[in-house]
């Protein structure tokens, strides 16, 4: 442990080692000429795909103790092979810097190569780091750095702030909630996380209910998703499950993508090696998380049985008020025809069992929102509805989706992101479009016994339909 200061005592220092991962997976052609990224500067996507001495995709993450630590991760050219943090409290000026209270803590770095042959990108040699920083001070803000440890301010970020959660578990927190982004990232997704930021900048955390992109093997894309949150992704923590295309396509969506986790860091508290940060629970504040990786229990019996299990010893063991899950496919489906018929025989009983809140997910590039017992009724209050359960979408792909009696309120041929305020005894959840106006409302009461009121609240767009919009109207 390297202490550099005296107030900021005890950060600990996770680890100092460099490791090698080759993850080329479609290794063919005279790759290896193209170490040299200048001489590919007439590649359109240069900025995106290529990294430098200067870090870039820096991301903040949940950890399983957000009072007291956070995860930050980050990418360089090779040419770094050793990378730190630097930390200290906020301060009104520069002053941070000139005290004795900045701590600096060494990351883990790995070497990965990427080919992605499928979009014919170039070969990718990029470093990736990454940190938990332990041992802080709950509902403090700090700024950060991440760099290669020297002097010259060009090859570090520029400093950023974050916050850490309350100890007081009645102390409100917001998150945002979106669905799939995955396509036309730049160009498209940018202003949903942008907006979202816009009206809600003091959230808390961001969490992706999966296909953040739509190959799960392109550097470009996974470029895309980064440059569209900039800076956001370094200020407010995020959580993410994987959704089917971050799954690689050229083996059955059996593999995850090969950048998950050296640009990700997430839990690794799921019941098997396989579902290392994809499959995970953590606390925040008065809430308990969930994420369950749908692709992986889509794909084997033993996934399923693992995920069924461990999800079912998890809730028996939850003394949080609130429990939200995650996950890419959906429990209900917005379209007939597309179902998850082993997904819901299998987590429903449990979601049921357990009372949980929230399921929060995406896949079907459409919205609806509703809860099992509501029969098409739609009333404005609802004694014991049970979870309720939402698909969302923040880009631009879309579907269109049948009216069934489990929805409130669904929508086709609109990007939304959804904020979720959580306090001690009700949930505010709000589904805003691209604009900024409400398209879904509702709040969820909970008394000290566990019963439960939901109260559907009027919003401000009607239900919009893919087929009022065709070309040429
Ligand atoms: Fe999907």
């Amino acid at each position: 442990m390297k202490k550099i200061g005296g107030i900021l005592l005890g950060f600990i220092i996770l680890s100092g080692c460099s490791k090698k991962i080759k993850a080329t997976h479609h290794h063919n052609h005279n790759s290896h000429q193209h170490v040299h990224y200048a001489s590919e500067s007439n590649i359109p996507a240069h900025k995106l795909i290529f990294p430098s001495k200067t870090p870039d995709r820096i991301i903040v993450s949940l950890t399983e103790d957000p009072n007291h630590s956070f995860a930050i991760n980050w990418r360089t050219s090779q040419e770094i092979d050793t990378a730190y943090v630097q930390i200290a409290k906020e301060t009104h000026g520069p002053d941070f810097l000139l005290d004795n209270s900045m701590q600096q803590i060494i990351a883990t770095t790995e070497f990965i190569q990427v080919e992605n042959i499928r979009d014919h990108e170039p070969l990718v040699n990029a470093a990736y780091h990454s940190a938990i920083v332990k041992n802080l001070i709950p509902n403090t803000t700090y700024v950060y750095r991440v760099g290669d440890g020297g002097k010259n301010d060009d090859t570090w970020s520029e400093w950023f702030q974050l916050t850490t959660p309350s100890t007081n578990q009645n102390e409100p927190f917001s998150f945002i909630y979106f669905g799939d982004a995955q396509n036309d990232v730049k160009s498209m997704w940018s202003r949903v996380i942008r907006k979202s930021y816009k009206m809600m900048p003091e959230v808390d955390f961001m969490l992706h209910a999966g296909d953040l992109i739509n190959h799960s093997e392109s550097d470009r894309e996974w470029g895309e998703w980064f440059y569209a949150g900039s800076f956001i992704h370094a200020t407010v923590p995020s959580i993410m499950t994987p959704g089917n295309h971050e799954y690689d396509k050229s083996v059955n969506r059996t593999k995850l993508s090969s950048l998950w986790r050296p640009q990700f860091t997430l839990p690794e508290n799921g019941p098997l090696d396989e579902l290392k940060e994809t499959c995970y629970t953590l606390d925040y504040q008065n809430m308990k998380l969930i994420s369950i990786d749908a692709q992986s229990f889509n794909n084997s019996e033993r996934s399923r049985k693992a995920q069924t299990k461990w999800l079912d010893s998890v809730l028996a063991n939850n003394h949080k008020k609130w429990i939200t899950l995650t996950m890419h496919y959906p429990i209900f489906s917005t379209a007939k025809g597309r179902d998850n018929k082993e997904l819901r025989e299998s987590l429903k009983p449990l979601i049921d069992k357990y009372n949980v809140d929230l399921v929060l997910q995406g896949h079907d590039h459409t919205y609806a929102r509703g809860y099992a017992s509501n029969e098409g009724l739609g009333k404005t209050i609802v004694k014991d509805a049970g979870a309720v359960y939402a698909v969302s979408v923040s880009g631009p792909k879309m579907y269109e989706s049948q009216d069934q009696d489990w929805m409130v309120k669904r929508g086709e041929y609109v990007q939304l992101f959804q904020i979720i305020t959580v306090e001690n005894d009700t949930i505010h959840y709000n589904s805003y479009t691209t604009k900024g106006n409400v398209y879904d409302s509702f709040s969820l009461i909970k008394d000290e016994n566990g019963n439960k009121e939901l109260i559907n609240n009027a919003s401000e767009v009607n239900i919009r339909l893919k087929k009022d919009f065709k070309k040429g109207r």
